[in-house]
């Protein structure tokens, strides 16, 4: 559905995005995953025809993005990093225009309208202007602009930035319901994010692609060894941190033991296994059976800093070992 090969798009003096190629198929939804200034906004942008490429194509059904920008915007919705909203306009004045900008017929721009008004719960605020709207229905709203035409692919920029974490779960949820129907690619900095709404992920960092695997493949990958954050609480007197310890250190398959906090009842851990080992279970039995309380057993999530470090480290040592 969206294909991009050998993509490169260079400012002035940097180098955006460089020389990148992927491809999404239909009804999936891709995560676009890379910190501050890796190329992701300006991928999205020559996406959707905002910006010519410096070399190499993209099209998404099968329409060249330079060739046949008409025909790709039909078929696209685009959620942009800061939708262009007109403070002025009511929820319901905007949807009704953006519908007949995106040339729906008039006959059906009432039901079309209705029917996002619906989808992204945006009922309550429909009179309202557009520059009174909280972030997160602002953000509903340019939900609802870029799946007004029904098209074929969404391509949302950082769609859950800036709202509040009950507005981040029903964002999520919303993308999700849209998928099937919809190709979506979605950018975010966040893994969680990742995680919990796609299916593939596509990470770029420096404009360059780092990884393209599924969400299930690259989380073990990149989980091969676990660490899991444990918090032991003593029953009743005074808990020697040291003792705790030495009896997690003693659970086979723990390859190391981090102390991170105690304060005279309690005291925490990072707890690493070896590569392919889940401790999970035999920790918490270690630590009862010992007679403490266990109040905290839960993985340690990797942030992205640690992935791009684990796979350009990986990626640094394959080119050192072809040389
Ligand atoms: N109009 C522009 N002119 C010059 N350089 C630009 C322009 N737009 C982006 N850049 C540069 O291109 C690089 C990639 O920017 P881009 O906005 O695509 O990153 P991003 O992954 O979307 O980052 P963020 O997470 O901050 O949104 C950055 O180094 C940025 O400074
Ligand atoms: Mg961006």
């Amino acid at each position: 559905m969206i294909k991009v090969e050998g993509l490169t798009k260079r400012y002035a003096r940097t180098v955006a995005v460089d020389n990148i190629s992927f491809e999404v198929g239909k009804g999936k939804i891709i995560g676009f995953l890379g910190p501050n200034g890796a190329g992701k906004t300006t991928t999205m942008r020559v996406l959707t025809c905002y910006l010519p490429p410096t070399d190499g194509t993209a099209s998404v059904a099968g329409f060249d993005v330079m060739k046949q920008p008409l025909e790709v915007k039909r078929r696209i919705g685009y959620l942009p990093e800061a939708p262009p909203l007109y403070p002025e306009m009511e929820v319901i004045e905007y949807l009704d225009f953006v519908a007949r900008l995106k040339g729906i017929p008039r006959s059906e721009i009432k039901s079309r309208v209705d029917n996002v008004i619906q989808r992204c719960a945006i009922g309550d605020v429909r009179t309202k202007l557009l520059g009174k709207l909280s972030k997160g229905y602002r953000q509903r709203v340019g939900l609802a602009q870029a799946i007004i035409h029904n098209p074929d692919v969404l391509v949302l920029d950082e769609p859950t930035a800036g709202l509040d974490p009950k507005q981040i779960i029903e964002t999520r949820q919303l993308i999700k319901s849209l998928a099937g129907d919809h190709t979506i690619i979605l950018s975010t900095h966040i893994l969680p994010e990742v995680e919990q709404t796609c299916q593939e992920v596509i990470i770029i960092n420096r404009g360059k692609l780092v990884a393209t695997d599924s969400v299930e493949n690259l989380t073990r990958r990149l989980r091969g060894s676990e660490a899991v954050a444990v918090e032991v609480e003593s029953q009743d007197s005074a808990l020697d941190p040291g003792a705790v310890r030495r009896r997690l250190e003693q659970v086979p398959g723990v390859s190391r033991v981090i102390p991170k906090a105690e304060d005279g009842k309690r005291c925490s851990f990072e707890v690493e296994s070896l590569q392919g080992r889940t401790v999970r279970a035999e920790l918490a039995r270690a630590i009862v059976e010992a007679g403490w309380n266990l109040t905290e057993l839960r993985p340690v999530a990797f942030s992205l800093e640690e992935i791009f470090l684990q796979l350009t480290a990986k990626e640094e040592a394959m080119e050192g070992g072809a040389q």
